[in-house]
C-alpha cells in the first residue's frame, strides 16, 4: 500500500524554517506558467468577440458555477503589459496561454468571417512576450467552444463538423502567428472535456442525464472528435507549416495516478491500471501510437464505443509521429480514495511519489520527451492577500514536485523536459467559480490588483538552483 508519511515529514519540514535541499533539474529545463482564456481574460464580448459555451454556462439560472462568472475575470485582456512584466520578473522561460477560438472566429464556422482585431490581441501578446525573452506556449483549445457552433451541431458531438471547423480555425493560428510560436497545443484535456462536460455536466456545455442527454454514448463520441481533430490539425501542421515555422505540435493529457489500494492484491493492481488505461490511453494510444483504443475499453463499453473506419486509422497512423512531446496535466494521486495531505480542494491531495511513478508509466508506454504542462495547488485556507503571500504550502508542494521529476530524470532514466506551474495567477475555476486560488500570484478580484506570492519567487530562485546543481 502507497503510504503518505513521507510527505506528511516533507510537508512539515518545509513549513518549518529549516531549508529543504533541492534535487538537481537539467541545464535546458524550461519552466513557465499556464493558463486559459476564458480563466483569465475577461473581456467577454470586447473587440468582436462572441460568446463561448462558457459564457453561456457560467449565467445559468440556477447558477452552476458559484453564481460567478468570467466575464471580467482577471481581465487579463485589458492588462497585457502588466501581466507580462509580473513574469518577466520571475524569470520564466516560456508562458502556455489559450486562444479563445471566438474572438478570432465569433461564429466559430469555416465559413464565418475572421475577426481581426481578435488576431491583433493575440498577435500582440507574442510579440510582447518574446520582447521579454519569454516563449509563447499555444494551446488552441481549452474548453471554450464558440456558442455559434454548439448551437448548430452540437460543438463535439458531430464529428466530421467539429473535425472540419476546428482544422479551419487551427489553420488561420498556424497562418497568423506560427512565425513567431515554436509551440503548439491542440486539445487541453480531452478526458474532462469528454466526462465532465458529457456525462457529469458540471463543465459547459452541461450535459448529463439530468438535463436528458444520451451520457451512455456522448462521452465516448465527443472523446472520438477530439481524437480525429487532434490528428487531422497535427498533419496539417506537419505538411503545411512544420518546415518553415520550425514549430512542434501535440496534445496535453490530464491524469491522476491510481495506486492499487493494496499492492498484494492482484484484483487490485488490475483496477488501478484498468483506471489510467481508461484514463489515459483512451486518448494516449490512438494519438500517440496510432493505435485503436484500448483492448479493455472495447470489452467495458461494447457499441457504445465508435470504433475507427480504415480512413481514420490511416489519419492516426500517419499523424502519430507528429506529436513531438507528451503534454502532462498532473495534480494527484488516488488510491481507491485521494491520498496525502489535503490542500484547497478536495480532489487535490500532495503525493509527489503517485507523480514519480507516472512520468514512468507514461514515458514505458509513450517513449516521448515529457513536459509537465500544468501543475500545482490552491494552499488551504487561502483567501484575501494576506493569507496567500506566505504560501509555504504551494512552496512545498512544488519542491516535492520538483524533486519527483529529477528523481524521475536522474534515477528512473525518463525524458522530462520543462514544467510550467498552473497557474501564473490566481482565476476563474471554473464550476467553482473564484474559490480555489491556483495562482502564483495573488489576484484582489475587486481591485484586480495583483501581488507575487512567495512562490513565484520561490520558483525563480529553486529552478535558478536545480539547474545550476546539474
Ligand atoms: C486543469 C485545467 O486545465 C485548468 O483549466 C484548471 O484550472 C486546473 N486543472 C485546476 O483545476
Amino acid at each position: 500500500m502507497f503510504s503518505a508519511s513521507d510527505t506528511v515529514a516533507a510537508l512539515e519540514t518545509a513549513t518549518s524554517d529549516r531549508e529543504v535541499e533541492a534535487l538537481p533539474l537539467p541545464h535546458g529545463f524550461q519552466w513557465g506558467t499556464a493558463t486559459a482564456a476564458y480563466q483569465i481574460e475577461g473581456g467577454a464580448s470586447q473587440d468582436g468577440k462572441g460568446p463561448s459555451i462558457w459564457d453561456t454556462f457560467s449565467h445559468l439560472s440556477p447558477s452552476r458555477t458559484n453564481g460567478e462568472n468570467a466575464d471580467v475575470a482577471c481581465d487579463h485582456y485589458n492588462r497585457t503589459t502588466v501581466d507580462i512584466k509580473l513574469m518577466a520578473s520571475l524569470g520564466v522561460d516560456v508562458y502556455r496561454f489559450s486562444i479563445a477560438w471566438s474572438r478570432i472566429i465569433p461564429l466559430g464556422g469555416r465559413n464565418d468571417p475572421i475577426n481581426e482585431r481578435g488576431i491583433a490581441f493575440y498577435s500582440n501578446l507574442i510579440d510582447e512576450l518574446l520582447a521579454h525573452n519569454i516563449a509563447p506556449v499555444v494551446t488552441l483549445y481549452h474548453w471554450d467552444a464558440p456558442q455559434a457552433i454548439y448551437d448548430r451541431y452540437g460543438a463535439f458531438l458531430n464529428t466530421e463538423e467539429f473535425q472540419a471547423d476546428f482544422e479551419n480555425y487551427a489553420h488561420i493560428c498556424f497562418s497568423r502567428f506560427g512565425n513567431r510560436v515554436r509551440k503548439w497545443v491542440t486539445f487541453n484535456e480531452p478526458y474532462i472535456i469528454s466526462i465532465f462536460a458529457h456525462l457529469n455536466g458540471t463543465l459547459a456545455p452541461g450535459h448529463c442525464r439530468a438535463v436528458g442527454t444520451d451520457t451512455k454514448t456522448e462521452p465516448w463520441i465527443v472523446g472520438h472528435t477530439i481524437i480525429l481533430s487532434h490528428a487531422t490539425v497535427a498533419l496539417m501542421y506537419a505538411n503545411e507549416f512544420r518546415d518553415t515555422q520550425k514549430g512542434e505540435i501535440s496534445i496535453v493529457l490530464n491524469g491522476h495516478y491510481y495506486e492499487p489500494y493494496d499492492q498484494a492484491s492482484s484484483q487490485d493492481r488490475d483496477a488501478a491500471e484498468r483506471r489510467l488505461l481508461f484514463y489515459i490511453a483512451w486518448f494516449g494510444d490512438p494519438v500517440f501510437l496510432g493505435e485503436d483504443y484500448p483492448a479493455v475499453m472495447r470489452a467495458y463499453l461494447g457499441d457504445r464505443l465508435p470504433t475507427f473506419t480504415a480512413k481514420q486509422r490511416e489519419l492516426l497512423q500517419r499523424a502519430a509521429p507528429v506529436n513531438a512531446y507528451y503534454g502532462m496535466n498532473h495534480y494527484s494521486t488516488n488510491e481507491g480514495k485521494t491520498v496525502g495531505p489535503a490542500s484547497g480542494v478536495a480532489w487535490l491531495r500532495v503525493a509527489p511519489e503517485g507523480f514519480r511513478k507516472l512520468l514512468n508509466w507514461i514515458w514505458k508506454r509513450y517513449r516521448l520527451p515529457i513536459i509537465v504542462t500544468e501543475n500545482g495547488c490552491p494552499c488551504p485556507g487561502e483567501k484575501d492577500v494576506s493569507t496567500a503571500v506566505d504560501d509555504k504550502f504551494r512552496q512545498n508542494y512544488f519542491g516535492l514536485y520538483l524533486d519527483a521529476i529529477s528523481r524521475a530524470i536522474y534515477e528512473d532514466r525518463v525524458t522530462v523536459d520543462g514544467y510550467y506551474a498552473w497557474s501564473l495567477m490566481d482565476n476563474y475555476e471554473w464550476s467553482a467559480g473564484y474559490g480555489p486560488r491556483f495562482g502564483i500570484i495573488h489576484v484582489d478580484f475587486e481591485t484586480l490588483e495583483r501581488t507575487i506570492k512567495n512562490s513565484g519567487y520561490y520558483l525563480r530562485d529553486t529552478f535558478m538552483e536545480r539547474r545550476r546543481l546539474s
